[in-house]
């Protein structure tokens, strides 16, 4: 017979299993020992609380760099960070409204750039962090209007965006081996290689005969 509202609401609910095991029953601890009382929920919630109090601040690792190496660089990499931001949202909204019989191809193609993009803003905000800085919140623009455009105006728009990036990298990448945070420099270096093969995939679809 199949099962009424009413008959649903009534019924005894069962012990929940996860796969093979059985959950206990909600007033019983999986120990077995008798349920927390409210003062011991008021506890935990207090030890939680304290827990949760911790804000985060600026570091000073002893790794080897100049504290104003740390800064600079790290100030340089949150504009990177916007600029990676701002160019990953973009390529999201040509993703979105690209038309044309090239629909298909740029649709996935700048479907994988956005995916790349935004894996590397975590890239950026973590090196920020390691240097010992607090990670800034990205400041996002997109111009041109990157609503009503051509799809060749969109890969025209989105090279000279990824090119702007690179130059802007291979400053920062040389003033970091120049002061030696290596580390900064091979990230960049290896996000410029990311760059410089997604103009020229770009580059190859309006190439002209
Ligand atoms: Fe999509």
């Amino acid at each position: 017979m199949a099962a009424t509202t009413e008959t649903i609401l009534s019924a005894t609910p069962e012990p929940v299993s996860c796969g093979a095991v059985a959950l206990a029953e909600p007033d019983v601890v999986s120990t077995g020992q008798a349920a927390p009382t409210p003062l011991d929920l008021e506890f935990n919630m207090n030890k939680t609380a304290t827990v949760l109090a911790s804000k985060p601040h600026a570091e000073t690792p002893k790794s080897g760099l100049e504290t104003s190496t740390r800064k600079e660089i790290s100030d340089a990499l949150g504009d990177i960070l916007s600029a990676a931001y701002s160019l990953l949202l973009k390529t999201h909204v040509h993703h979105w409204n690209v038309v044309g019989p090239l629909f298909h191809p740029l649709h996935i193609m700048l479907e994988d750039q956005y995916k790349a993009l935004f894996e590397a803003v975590d890239v950026y905000a973590e090196r920020i962090r390691a240097l010992g800085f607090l990670t800034p919140i990205p400041k996002v623009a997109i111009k041109p209007d990157a609503q009503a455009m051509s799809g060749e105006a969109i890969v025209f728009d989105l090279i000279a965006d990824h090119e702007a990036c690179v130059r802007d990298m291979r400053e920062i990448a040389i003033k970091a081996e120049d002061k030696k945070d290596i580390v900064t420099h091979d990230m960049l270096v290896a996000r410029m290689d990311w760059h410089e093969k997604t103009i020229w995939m770009l580059r190859a679809i309006v190439t002209k005969a």
